[in-house]
């Protein structure tokens, strides 16, 4: 089973961090790895999601994870949406969901669709909140945290991007040694439905905006799938002026629905769930190779993180070999927690 409780409400999970399994005894290095002008004890790390807040952090810390992302933050208190917020889906079929979630799953296969709402506990408790986490974690690891912008009513453009840019600078003063610019959320101030990401001109507007505000602390943004390779190329060499690197594939945005067609996430805002797991691998491979291929290229130098579907040590070491710099994972976290020191003990 996942540690994460599906049949549960988000702010219950938050409020009861894992009893994970104990530190194995035999925990060799790494490899080591140079990011962001650290080093950092292993390549492995869990993207934001699966760490709501310090207990989490603390409770995954110990387990071998060199880089540990606390889940999105926003400038404003917001609930998550009412349950269900996670539901498995139907091998090979993932825009079905199982009736029931499966009695033991196999979390190398577990593909899953999420649809949270990005909750966020209001920012005077997670800006003390993220102090504790960074005091919890060691030398060797890095606390990423990820934040998102929140639309006002009126808003415009310059509105969202100054937003983030507020809950960049908390987060970096409450001590995130790396800010996570989420850019695969709804644009809900477009006509259309669309995510932020694929508005090149708004996501230029808004990692500039947090650049300037944050001076030289590093920054990275969280991209969601392309249609294309020329679309990923352009909006990488838009943004990378203003980057130290990118983390991507966010989970696929999908229209989620049950065995008879109606959708699994009923309710306003929720039409489309993010897939994440063992199924969204190959799509999400495929993308952040070809974001290194055009590193390789020459078009910018910066770092980039995989993240989309890595659910065996095996994936792991082909996304590094491949040229990643880091290995990140959601769902392999909530599924397998000693997946950080399998991947260790494997080398
Ligand atoms: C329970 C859960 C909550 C998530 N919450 C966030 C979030 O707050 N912010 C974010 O950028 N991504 C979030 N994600 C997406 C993950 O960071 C990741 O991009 C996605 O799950 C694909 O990775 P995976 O296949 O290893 O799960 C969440 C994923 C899961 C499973």
């Amino acid at each position: 089973m996942t540690v994460y409780r599906p049949a549960r409400s988000f702010a219950w999970n938050a409020g009861h961090p894992p009893k994970l399994p104990a530190r194995p005894r035999r925990l060799p290095a790494g490899p080591p790895v140079s990011l962001f002008g650290r080093q950092i004890e292993c390549p492995v790390g869990i993207s934001a999601g699966p760490l709501p807040n310090a207990q989490w952090i603390q409770a995954y810390a110990r387990l071998g994870y060199g880089l540990l992302t606390y889940k999105t933050v926003r400038s404003v208190a917001r609930q998550a949406f009412v349950q269900p917020n996670l539901v498995f889906c139907r091998l090979g079929e993932p825009s079905v969901a199982e009736a029931r979630a499966p009695r033991n799953p196999d979390p190398a296969a577990i593909t899953w669709a999420v649809s949270l709402g990005l909750p966020s506990a209001d920012p005077d408790e997670w800006r003390a909140d993220v102090k504790r986490a960074r005091a919890r974690l060691g030398e060797g690891q890095l606390l990423i945290v990820s934040v998102a912008g929140t639309p006002m009513p009126g808003g415009d453009g310059e509105q969202l991007a100054e937003d983030y840019a507020r809950c960049a600078q908390w987060a970096a003063e409450a001590g995130a040694d790396v800010v996570e610019v989420h850019l695969s959320c709804p644009n809900t101030m477009g006509e259309h439905p669309q995510m932020i990401f694929e508005d090149k001109a708004l996501s230029a507007r808004i990692v500039g905006r947090v650049r300037r505000t944050l001076g030289s602390h590093p920054v990275i943004a969280k991209l969601g799938a392309t249609p294309s390779p020329r679309t990923l190329h352009e909006l990488a060499t838009r943004l990378a002026p203003w980057l130290d690197g990118f983390i991507l594939v966010n989970g696929l945005q999908r229209r989620v629905v049950k065995q008879d067609g109606v959708p699994a996430f009923p309710g306003v805002g929720r039409e489309l769930a993010g897939i994440s797991g063992a199924a969204i691998y190959e799509h999400c491979r495929v993308q952040v190779e070809e974001l290194i291929a055009w590193r390789k290229a020459g078009a910018w130098n910066r770092a980039i993180l995989a993240v989309g579907g890595i659910t065996t040590v095996e994936r792991a070491r082909d996304m590094l070999a491949a040229g990643a710099d880091a290995a990140l994972v959601a769902t392999a976290a909530l599924a397998d927690p000693l997946f950080a020191a399998r991947f260790r003990q494997a080398r």
